[in-house]
């Protein structure tokens, strides 16, 4: 019987990996979210975030998902950032008024979830500061 070579398969994507990808693409565009959101609130040098137990000094403007990634929080997102799939879905338990305002794609991606105050932390963007809860389900490691 002859020796078959091993398949040769790729790598898993590694949460590193997809939280240098993400900071990457935060730095890229950074600048030009700030001046589109300093045309609807003001926004501040930095802010303070908290996720459960995790709290931390964040540049002002970034969204939630990169607020994580700069916190070493893992949550998921499986889209990218584009309001599609759901999996970054977090629960505003104070400061919601400091977030940005909730456009067309992430009501739709939310669902009647939008009228609970959940946010799509690939959408919503720190004003200020906040504190959030994951949905224990939607954390990366799987563990709150
Ligand atoms: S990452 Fe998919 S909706 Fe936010």
């Amino acid at each position: 019987m002859g020796r078959h070579a091993a398949p040769s398969h790729k790598p898993p994507d590694s949460v590193m990996a997809r939280r240098d990808r993400l900071r990457g693409l935060l730095r890229a565009g950074g600048d030009r979210l700030k001046s589109k959101l300093a045309r609807e609130l003001p926004v501040p040098e930095s802010a303070t975030v908290s996720f459960g137990e995790v709290t931390g000094e964040v540049p002002g403007g970034i969204s939630l998902l990169a607020a994580a990634a700069h916190l070493d929080v893992d949550l998921d997102h499986f889209c990218g950032g584009q309001a599609s799939c759901g999996t970054c879905r977090v629960q505003i338990v104070r400061g919601a008024d400091k977030l940005s305002s909730r456009r067309g794609p992430e009501s739709m991606t939310l669902g009647q979830r939008a009228d609970s105050g959940d946010r799509l932390a690939c959408q919503a963007r720190v004003l200020g500061d906040v504190v959030v809860q994951i949905p224990a389900f939607f954390l990366a490691s799987g563990k709150p």
